[in-house]
């Protein structure tokens, strides 16, 4: 771990999180998140304006908290990352808007960065600098992506990614369809924990032999959505009461199933030794341990960061910065946009 290097300020804004973390070197010193979940949830989801407004609320007081837990001054901060994209683009103004005017007022560099880039980087901040080359597994609400990191995290070359739902959809609708609260992943996780994995044969999307050969890494996830939905409606039907546990666990083994099944196939085929996870189904328990177990079989290295680091932060966005600071990367300048888009191949502006 390296304690010198640039005093990096991290703003995430992306979705309905609040980040804010400070990083020197790979150092983590601070990480506050201030979360509009509690709002989104009577919605079933994220609404982006009320995801604004409560981003415009949070990120003074997220910045201040951030700064009294490190023990720095606003003074002492040599750079700031900014989430740039992809993300909601309301909601990713706020964050740029805030870090712009403080590059300003501080007389400091501003990074514009990739929200995607933060989640597979972030590991750093726990396990020490990545291997090269990596394989990224970033499975998160809006993504879920096989990614190939090389030369040092600076090119990532997506493999494959989902062709409907994201994992992370697929957890938040299927904990909609069992009647939990959103977002759905952590309620089905602990759900799953009473319920027998193996109790309903659900389906493994693009993972037959000839979808196989045409989509080796990509995912799809909409399938075993219409599955569990039929089979709780079947039930419904029939007045047959749903066993929720048993439903929950099943749908987290699949989806667990194939997302480590196609990252470990990655990395044979690509003759990769590391595999690293990000995103916030990285939080899984079942991932966890499948990938675990599955890594361990294959020969193959697994970082994961602590579920906290999984999930949206500013912590991963101020480690992305430092890294492209200490890299020597030139900034971003003042005039960078907010991408809803923004590719993975693209660490900043
Ligand atoms: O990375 P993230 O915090 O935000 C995005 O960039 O999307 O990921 C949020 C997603 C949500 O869909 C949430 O349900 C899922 O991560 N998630 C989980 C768990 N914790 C969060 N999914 C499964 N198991 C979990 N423990
Ligand atoms: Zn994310």
């Amino acid at each position: 771990m390296s304690t010198d290097g640039p005093l990096v300020l991290g703003i995430e804004t992306s979705c309905d999180e609040t980040g804010v973390g400070l990083v020197r070197g790979s150092v983590l010193l601070a990480n506050e998140i201030a979360s509009s979940v509690d709002e989104q949830a009577r919605f079933g989801g994220v609404v982006p304006e009320v995801a604004s407004r409560a981003h415009l609320e949070a990120i003074a007081p997220a910045l201040d908290r951030a700064c009294a837990d490190a023990g720095v001054r606003l003074g002492e901060i040599d750079a700031i990352a900014v989430t740039a994209g992809p993300g909601l683009v309301g909601a990713l103004l706020v964050g740029v808007a805030a870090a712009k005017a403080l590059a300003v007022g501080l007389g400091i560099p501003v990074y514009g960065v990739n929200h995607l880039a933060g989640h597979v980087v972030v590991d750093e901040l726990e396990h020490g600098r990545l291997p090269d080359p990596v394989i990224g597994l970033l499975v998160s609400g809006g993504h879920s992506s096989l990614l190939l990191v090389t030369d040092d995290a600076a090119t990532i070359e997506p493999l494959g990614q989902t062709l409907d739902d994201a994992a992370g959809e697929a957890f938040d609708k299927v904990a909609r369809l069992l009647g939990l609260p959103f977002p759905g992943g952590p309620w089905i996780d602990r759900a799953a924990l009473d319920g027998d994995p193996e109790a309903i044969a659900f389906p493994r999307g693009l993972s037959a032999p000839g979808d196989l050969a045409q989509h080796p890494y990509d995912f799809s996830f909409s399938g075993l959505k219409s599955a569990v939905a039929r089979w709780v409606r079947a039930r419904e039907a029939a007045a047959e009461p749903v066993p929720v546990a048993d439903v929950a666990a099943s749908c987290q083994e699949a989806i667990a199933d194939v997302l480590t099944a196609k990252a470990v196939a990655a990395c044979r085929d690509r003759g990769v030794r590391d595999l690293v996870l990000g995103g916030g189904v990285a939080a899984n328990s079942r991932l966890r341990a499948m990938a675990q177990e599955r890594c361990a079989a294959a020969g193959l290295a697994l970082r994961v960061p602590s579920p906290g680091l999984c999930t949206d932060n500013g912590a991963m966005i101020a480690a992305l910065g430092a890294r492209l600071a200490a890299a020597g990367v030139p900034p971003s300048g003042l005039d960078f946009a907010t991408t809803s888009t923004m590719s993975v191949t693209r660490s900043s502006w």
